[in-house]
């Protein structure tokens, strides 16, 4: 068995690209604990994985970041409905660097920076006009300039203490294995289904 489950995820990613049977694979189901001890979860998409852990970008400002102040553990959850798979991760986020952000900002559509400034994400809105008039007031401010990343918006690294694959077999005797993370090193456990 592979002893390094960052391998593992990239070679079951690259399988579930090349499968062509995964609309997205980068889309995740990203759990957050509150303040007052209740849960919530969301859909993000996943940008990069390195040994330091998984990265999506999302508002600072949202109800999920307010989430991630409260209580750095999350859990994460990506389906591979045709595939039969499943990873989850648990973990702790912290925020990417100022570098990721950036870069992984300046390599989006003009109209998805400025879709970043014009949002308050989780924030109530009157109505949909609402955004679409904050849409044209911002690329209205930035017209003819390159679009800065907003100090609210940047990256999350999910740093994993634990990762587990599920693969679905006949007879409902599914392959579970999961990877915990002893101090710099993993250790590996099948569990039953
Ligand atoms: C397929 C899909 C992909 C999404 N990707 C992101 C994402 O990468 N980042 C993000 O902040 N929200 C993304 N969203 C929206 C979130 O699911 C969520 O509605 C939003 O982040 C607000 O969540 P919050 O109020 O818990 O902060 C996505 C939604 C869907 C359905």
């Amino acid at each position: 068995m592979i002893t390094d489950p960052i391998q593992t995820f990239n070679e079951w990613y690259e399988a579930a690209c090349a499968s062509k049977k995964i609309i997205d694979p980068t889309a995740m189901v990203i759990a957050s604990g509150k303040r007052d001890g209740s849960v919530d979860a969301r859909v993000v998409l996943l940008k990069k994985v390195t040994s330091r852990g998984f990265y999506f970008v999302s508002n600072y400002e949202s109800s999920k970041a307010r989430d991630f102040e409260a209580n750095s553990h999350v859990a994460v959850v990506f389906h591979w409905d045709a595939l039969e798979q499943q990873i989850r991760i648990r973990g702790q986020i912290q925020k990417a660097s100022v570098e990721f952000s950036d870069t992984y900002f300046q390599s989006r559509s003009r109209d998805s920076q400025l879709g970043a400034w014009a949002s308050a994400q989780s924030q109530p809105i009157a109505t949909r006009e609402v955004l679409i008039d904050a849409m044209e007031s911002v690329r209205a401010q930035f017209e003819g300039q390159p679009v800065p990343r907003p100090p609210h918006w940047g990256g999350y690294c999910i740093e994993p203490d634990a990762i587990e694959f599920w693969r679905g077999q006949p007879n409902r005797l599914h392959d579970r294995h999961v990877y915990s993370r002893v101090d710099d090193t993993w250790e590996a456990c099948r569990l039953s289904p």
